[in-house]
């Protein structure tokens, strides 16, 4: 029809996505991506747990095609309402509990978000695709953002996760995830829904809350204060910078196949002591402090419960299928990375205010 031909094609398709938990950091910073792209309305559903902080979003003020809705993924009345009003072309689902330390203080958040709360999406979204048309139907996808902690840890020499390497969670958080995957592959299997996993090793970057190693480090060493490490601070963990991250999820909406998984890793294996120690580098050079270097900060501390050893990814099945390679390697992104905190340390100053401070007395104590 020549008419609709002429049409912004943001008219023609539906474009709208909803999003879960995209006032967190990886969330934010796919929200900000996608809304910066030109056709995409994201409709973002969080509820502003202490991780998320619609601050990472404070550039989308205004912006008709940011919708935020404050809610529960577990509110099953809601999902429902949202899904009828929006008609979204796809669900990504980042929401969860994320951290590991917290899901050993209190594992029961844990499992009422991760789980509850994906099976609660996962039934509205079955709900919403079987009222579609066929063509609807055939375009619609449920993208499930997981983790590589779901597969357990490695030695030394294991060879890195595949996405046919078996499930063995080893903390609460990630047997959390690791039933959610469950229940995400059992909906495809047994309704037919289009869902698409992905497991992601530990990601870095602009608005990340400062209770995960990079963050914290940041945070610490610029107010003069003591940088723990667990351990002996050789577990090694395989970090991609979020944006490339987000251009992961990016490609497997667009070209990832129902029922399939996908790993997505930068191949980046790195010990702590050695993350630590590179940023403590960055920082003399960027930031240098009067009492000398930031390494002097470094203090050993007593070990996480049962903490997984080494995670690696070999992410060999995106690159061949789906086209994605990380841009940055560690090195420009974990430069990018510091030059954002010292920029932002506003940022850093009102999230650490409030619920933050009474974490900090929970897990580390008198250290921090
Ligand atoms: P985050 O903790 O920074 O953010 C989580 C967001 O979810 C927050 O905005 C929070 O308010 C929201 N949320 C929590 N519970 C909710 C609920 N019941 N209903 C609605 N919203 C809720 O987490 P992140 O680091 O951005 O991780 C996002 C996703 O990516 C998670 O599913 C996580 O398992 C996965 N992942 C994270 C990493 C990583 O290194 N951070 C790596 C691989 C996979
Ligand atoms: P974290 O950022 O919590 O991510 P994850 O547990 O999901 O991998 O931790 C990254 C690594 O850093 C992990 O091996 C635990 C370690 N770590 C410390 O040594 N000290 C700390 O204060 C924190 C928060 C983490």
């Amino acid at each position: 029809m020549r008419s609709a031909e002429r049409l912004h094609p943001a008219m023609t398709v539906n474009s709208t996505i909803l999003v879960t938990g995209g006032a967190g950091f990886i969330g934010a910073n796919f929200v900000l991506a996608k809304v910066g792209e030109r056709n995409d309305v994201v409709v973002n559903l969080d509820k502003l747990t202490y991780a998320g902080n619609l601050e990472n979003l404070a550039t989308l003020n205004g912006n008709p095609r940011h919708v935020f809705a404050q809610g529960d993924i577990c509110d099953r009345a809601l999902a429902d309402r949202l899904l009828a009003m929006h008609k979204p072309r796809a669900i990504v689902h980042f929401a969860a509990e994320s951290h590991v330390d917290r899901s050993i203080h209190g594992p029961g958040e844990f499992v009422r978000t991760n789980v509850n709360g994906t099976f609660t999406l996962l039934e509205a979204a079955r709900a919403h695709w079987q009222k579609l048309d066929t063509a609807a139907r055939d375009r619609f996808r449920f993208v499930h953002v997981s983790t590589d902690e779901v597969y357990g840890s490695l030695d030394a020499d294991d060879p890195p996760f595949t996405e046919t390497h078996p499930y063995a969670p080893n903390s609460p958080y990630a047997a959390s995830k690791a039933a959610s995957d469950h229940l995400v592959r059992a909906y495809f299997h047994t309704y037919g829904l289009p869902v698409v996993t992905t497991n992601c090793s530990n990601n870095y970057g602009p608005f990340q809350f400062p209770e995960k190693l990079i963050p914290l480090t940041l945070a610490n060493a610029l107010a003069g204060k003591p940088l723990p490490l667990y351990g002996d601070g050789r577990n090694v963990r395989d970090w991609l910078y979020v944006e490339d991250h987000c251009a992961a999820i990016s490609a497997v909406l667009d070209r990832g196949l129902p029922g399939q998984v996908y790993n997505i890793g930068g191949r980046n294996e790195i010990a702590n002591i050695d993350i630590v120690k590179t940023l403590c580098a960055l920082l003399d050079e960027l930031k240098p402090s009067a009492d000398g270097p930031y390494a002097r900060l470094i203090t050993f501390v007593k070990d996480r419960a049962g903490h997984d050893r080494r995670y690696a990814i070999n992410a060999h099945k995106i690159a061949r299928e789906l086209g994605w390679r990380p841009a940055e390697t560690f090195s420009t992104g974990i430069r990018k990375t510091v030059q954002w905190y010292l920029a932002h340390p506003e940022w850093i100053a009102r999230v650490q205010s409030g619920k933050y401070r009474e974490w900090i007395d929970l897990n580390y104590g008198e250290v921090a």
